[in-house]
């Protein structure tokens, strides 16, 4: 099952701390960003890869793919203000529009290929699924001074990739501007068109790095994989 994946990486990377943008972080010899994007340049399936980046640090980006081997075309589009503006510009990017596009977080380096593969997969019965991972702390909700406990049976943290019909995330982000409504991921504008989004069980590993402590699980991690703790 193949799919086209727009690759978000036009952020600041704020709570990072580290003065610019995180995708540029060095973690085991590689920018975080080429991590990211080898996963999808190894996949067969994966047929186009968009990626979007900072106007001011595209020229940068195009120097990655000279300094580490990235075998496919990576086509550049320059981001917005907001996650959700980088990803309507990605969209506009996309040429294979009769595929499922898949819209990932460039800071989400451990991503498997297993995953993908179901993700791709699940995208072709259903026209939007995403990976998400069962909430393991008790979440309490706060309304005033009152707290309730919320069933944690039925909460699941949403992750990325996250695979759509190309027409029915389009028709989403459009309607989702022309309204000015901005949600915090792209399968919540396809819930507000009242569509359904499946739910393929990720893994706790695909952790998006945000803050600094987010690093040493990234080398941590790294190191398990290479002492085939991993996989
Ligand atoms: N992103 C983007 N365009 C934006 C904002 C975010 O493409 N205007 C991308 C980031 O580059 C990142 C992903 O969306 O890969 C998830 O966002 P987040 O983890 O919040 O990254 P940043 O926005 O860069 O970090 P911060 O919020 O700490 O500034
Ligand atoms: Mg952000």
């Amino acid at each position: 099952t193949n799919y086209t994946a727009i690759i978000l990486a036009a952020g600041q990377g704020k709570r990072m701390l580290a003065g610019r943008n995180k995708q540029f972080l060095m973690i085991d010899q590689k920018p975080l960003i080429i991590h990211t994007l080898s996963i999808f340049d190894l996949d067969d399936w994966c047929k186009e890869i968009v990626l979007v980046t900072n106007e001011k640090e595209r020229s940068e980006m195009e120097q990655l793919f000279i300094d580490y081997p990235i075998k496919k075309d990576i086509r550049l589009v320059d981001g917005g203000a907001e996650r959700q503006d980088s990803v309507f510009a990605g969209l506009s990017a996309v040429h294979r529009v009769e595929l499922p596009v898949f819209i990932h977080d460039g800071a989400r380096p451990f991503v498997s290929r297993e995953l993908l593969h179901e993700l791709a997969e699940t995208t072709s019965e259903k026209e939007a699924a995403l990976l998400a991972v069962p909430v393991t702390d008790t979440i309490k909700q706060r309304t005033g001074e009152r707290l309730t406990t919320l069933d944690r049976n039925s909460l699941w943290a949403a992750q990325t990739p996250q695979s759509f019909s190309f027409p029915l995330i389009y028709e989403a982000h459009q309607q989702a501007k022309t309204r000015g409504y901005y949600g915090t991921d792209d399968a919540s504008l396809v819930e507000r068109l009242n569509k359904e989004v499946a739910i393929v069980k990720g893994s706790y590993e695909n952790i998006k790095l945000t803050t600094p402590e987010d690093l040493h699980k990234a080398e941590a991690y790294l190191n398990n994989q290479r002492n085939g703790k991993v996989d």
